[in-house]
């Protein structure tokens, strides 16, 4: 079967019932076959859309396993050899659609709250590893990677323990004893960590939290350090919000970064976390130039927690659903052609289980309705990661 270029939504509905495709080359063309393609030579009908005018070309050509099955986002990741990811929460195992989907989409997976501070040691010398571990456990059976979630943060889900109470040199022991605790527990099976989360200030400087009130600037530092004695293999990265395109806190950011690689910190990468409006969201040509100047210290970036409201907008449903699909389509476009940039990470993937509504008010913001079934969103982010 041959669809074109014009009827192309067509074709990746029909690819997302299933349908074994091959997505074409640059060429832009497409074939969908409802027979599996295996890793064989193939005779490949196209029609060509670039040149309306040449007739049905014959294409012969070998036909990888992996572009032989472009079925999902997890597919279309792999064959560009990126990683396309969700927040987690294994407490959401239990509802069957949630674990398929999780599996057949994404080949990447972060804990949305399972390792955080006061889920795993909610009382002093007391860890509870149940979440963290069913998340590891789904993941090493799937052939998910893993990203370590949030190892310092202190503006929520700290445990009470962790206070200002706490001398310098106790709060100092204590993220150390996280660190290593959690990072040592799932060494060679977390691909990567969010070391610091949201340590710059959205104005100016560092946010005088807990740590670094208590601590000064230089426990950001003492976070990368730990964290690679603890597992020399993981990549450590730098987590925020707010300074995805260019602007101050963007700013901020690259010059935290800059400067921790220039004292020689192991830190190997920025998450930009990419929480927009469907009604303001950063400029996608920002976006990559933000990516390319990361890139050139020779900072892996990965767009980390991407989820795109739309309750700010006034129009119907179905002309909200299409901006949004628009817009997640325009920024992972914009980032999948930037050297470095490795992964997209949804924060959720289901319209069913988002932290937008408990903190926004209701809203759609995810890839898949409530009842799990694909948005538009979900197709443009298929189209953007297809390179379409
Ligand atoms: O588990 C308790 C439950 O026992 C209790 O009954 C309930 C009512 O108080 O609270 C539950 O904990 C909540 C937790 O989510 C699990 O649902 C916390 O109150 C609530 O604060 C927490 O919100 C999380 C938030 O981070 C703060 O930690 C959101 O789910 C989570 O999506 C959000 O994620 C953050 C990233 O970690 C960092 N970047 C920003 C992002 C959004 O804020």
């Amino acid at each position: 079967m041959v669809s074109s270029k014009v009827d192309r939504r067509a074709f990746l509905k029909y690819l997302g019932a299933g349908a074994i495709a091959v997505a074409g080359t640059a060429a832009g063309y497409y074939v969908a076959s409802k027979q599996p393609v295996c890793a064989s030579t193939e005779t490949v009908v196209v029609t060509s859309q670039l040149a309306p005018s040449v007739a049905i070309q014959t294409l012969t050509r070998t036909i990888t396993e992996t572009e032989s099955r472009l079925a999902s986002l997890r597919d279309a990741a792999d064959a560009r050899g990126l990683l396309v990811g969700t927040a987690v929460e294994p407490n959401y195992f239990y509802d069957p659609p949630y674990p398929t989907i999780l599996a057949r989409e994404f080949n990447f997976a972060t804990p949305e709250n399972a390792m955080q501070w006061g889920t795993s040691n909610l009382s002093e010398g007391q860890w509870d590893f149940a979440r963290a571990d069913a998340l590891v456990e789904f993941a090493d059976r799937h052939d998910m990677k893993v990203k370590g979630h949030p190892l310092v943060w202190d503006k929520f889900q700290l445990p009470g323990w962790v206070n200002s109470d706490l001398s310098a040199d106790e709060l100092r022991h204590a993220m150390q004893e996280r660190i290593q605790t959690l990072v040592g527990r799932y060494k060679g099976r977390v691909y990567a960590w969010d070391v610091v989360n949201e340590a710059v200030d959205d104005h100016n400087g560092l946010r005088k939290g807990l740590f670094f009130n208590k601590l000064g600037e230089g426990y950001v530092a003492e976070a990368f350090r730990h964290a690679h004695e603890a597992d020399p293999d993981a990549l450590l990265f730098y987590n925020d919000y707010g300074a995805e395109g260019l602007g101050g806190k963007s700013d901020r950011v690259y010059q935290l970064v800059k400067k921790l690689l220039g004292n020689g910190v192991p830190i190997h990468g920025v998450g930009l976390q990419m929480h927009v409006s469907a009604k303001d969201y950063p400029d996608p040509r920002e976006i990559s130039t933000n990516i390319r100047r990361l890139a050139a210290l020779g900072l892996k970036v990965n767009i980390s927690e991407m989820d795109v409201r739309i309750r700010d907008l006034t129009d119907s449903l179905p002309k909200r659903l299409e901006v949004q699909q628009q817009v997640y389509h325009d920024i992972i476009a914009a980032c999948v052609q930037e050297e470095g940039f490795i992964a997209v990470t949804f924060w959720g993937f289901t319209d069913a289980h988002s932290w937008i509504d408990s903190w926004f008010g209701a809203d759609d913001p995810l890839l898949f309705d409530e009842n799990y079934k694909p948005k538009p969103a979900y197709w443009g982010v298929l189209e953007a990661i297809l390179g379409e």
